[in-house]
């Protein structure tokens, strides 16, 4: 049986992802804070499951209860990173945050997924950034910048272990709007993806050892027209 280790299980994107997974003859190892919500969560799953509380602004200990879980597992196939927050309100606090849970958080745990898997003969890492990491916003200034920061990250890890041929397949997903209570006081959102739609596109991308996967898939045509929208015109918001 393949294992899958979904970072940020208990809501949302994550929640809905742990159900492909599982549905699909995964094992699945599960992580966040709230724990009782995961408790609940494997009650409903088909298939064997192990859950973890991980505050992934602790990167230290969230390091420690990975490598934790991988052992109760008896390994790790692929890695979902999708824990995230985001800012409506810029204060430092929420940015700092932001910066420990969106950055730091997630390199802690892609760079101990890559040393895992140079020494077990490779595997899959997928993060979950955004359309949001295209372009710079005063909608979610340190959020995009948090985004634009895995994409990167990403694309480098790619890149170190292709040269390295570790076997390791790093995937950047992408998604526009999703329904999840991350966007539910959002105004102005359009093409909002139900968030079982989302992570059935994202398993499938996961499967498919894709580079970068837009989600939903029309929203490759948003990233293509933010690429292109010349600094003149994006800067007046
Ligand atoms: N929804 C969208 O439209 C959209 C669009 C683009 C990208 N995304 C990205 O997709 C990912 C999932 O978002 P979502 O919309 O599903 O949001 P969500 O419903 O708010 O879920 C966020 C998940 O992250 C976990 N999390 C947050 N802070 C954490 C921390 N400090 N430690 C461990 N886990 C933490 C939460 O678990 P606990 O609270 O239990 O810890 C929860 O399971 C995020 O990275 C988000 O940026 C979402």
């Amino acid at each position: 049986m393949k294992k899958v280790i979904i970072v940020g299980a208990s809501s949302g994107i994550g929640y809905y992802l742990a159900k492909v997974y599982s549905q699909k003859g995964y094992e699945v190892g599960l992580t966040a804070r709230r724990l009782e919500v995961l408790e609940a969560l494997q009650k409903e799953l088909p298939n064997k499951s192990f859950i973890r509380k991980m505050d992934v602004a602790d990167a230290e200990a969230s390091r420690n209860i990975l490598a934790d879980l991988v052992e109760d597992m008896g390994g790790m196939d692929i890695l979902v990173l999708n824990a995230g927050i985001g800012d409506s309100k810029p204060s430092w606090q929420l940015e700092q945050q932001i910066i420990m849970v969106n950055i730091a958080g997630f390199t802690a745990l892609g760079n101990w997924a890559v040393k895992y898997y140079a020494a077990n003969g490779g595997g899959q890492i997928a993060g979950i950034s955004s359309i949001a990491s295209i372009r710079g916003t005063h909608i979610a200034t340190v959020y995009s910048a948090s985004k634009a920061y895995i994409s990167s990250y990403m694309e480098g890890l790619q890149q170190r272990s292709n040269r390295k041929k570790q076997n390791i397949t790093v995937t950047d997903i992408r998604p526009g709007f999703v329904a999840t209570p991350m966007t539910q006081e959002n105004k102005g959102m359009f093409w909002v993806a139900p968030p079982e739609k989302a992570a059935n596109q994202i398993y499938t991308a996961i499967k498919n050892k894709k580079r970068v996967a837009y989600i939903t898939r029309r929203w490759w045509i948003i990233a293509q027209l933010f690429k292109v929208i010349p600094d003149f015109l994006w800067l007046k918001g």
